[in-house]
């Protein structure tokens, strides 16, 4: 009897590890997923084209705003090496691959700088509607630099 009594007890106990187990993997499937895999931009957004032409002026004044707002974490020639993103542990994308923003229209830039994603906090409406074209301009010429020709020319980092 004692040792019917204390297999009932382990199977009782077996039984509520495995609600407790199946409790927690509903609780954990509940949660809302990360925000990178929500991000979506909208059709008409991604479609946008720059009204802004690139110009001298619109670079520099854009390069003035990169250096403030942008360069800590995308780096100065936009390799994605800027100083916080050891400490913040972002995940950069290097600009200077031709193939890394090749598939990205500059809607979608503008979208982003606009509204931020993921841990990159949002340009909104702190700079004109204007900068912000010019800063998808300045991304772009970052980009169209491609790797740098020699590793003496600049590569300080
Ligand atoms: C706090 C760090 C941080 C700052 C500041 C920041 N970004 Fe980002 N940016 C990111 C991260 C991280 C991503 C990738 C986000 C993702 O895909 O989840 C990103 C993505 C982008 C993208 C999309 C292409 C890519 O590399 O994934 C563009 C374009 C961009 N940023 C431009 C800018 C501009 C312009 C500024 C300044 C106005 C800026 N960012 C400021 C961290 C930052």
């Amino acid at each position: 009897m004692k040792r019917f009594l204390l297999l009932l007890g382990a199977v009782l106990l077996a039984g509520l590890g495995a609600t407790w187990a199946r409790h927690n993997a509903q609780e954990n499937s509940d949660k809302p997923k990360g925000a990178a895999d929500d991000y979506k931009i909208p059709a008409a957004d991604a479609a946008r084209a720059n009204p802004v032409k690139s110009s001298a002026e619109g670079l520099a004044e854009a390069r003035k705003v990169f250096g403030y707002d942008c360069e800590m974490c995308h780096g100065a020639k936009g390799d994605g090496k800027g100083d916080v993103v050891e400490s913040m542990k972002l995940t950069m994308h290097d600009w200077r691959d031709p193939a890394t923003l090749a598939n990205v229209t500059d809607g979608e830039i503008f979208y982003i700088i606009t509204k931020g994603k993921g841990k990159m906090m949002a340009e909104g409406e702190r700079v004109s509607e204007k900068l912000r074209w010019n800063l998808v301009n300045l991304v772009r010429a970052l980009a169209a630099k491609g790797e740098p020709k020699s590793a003496a020319a600049g590569e300080n980092r």
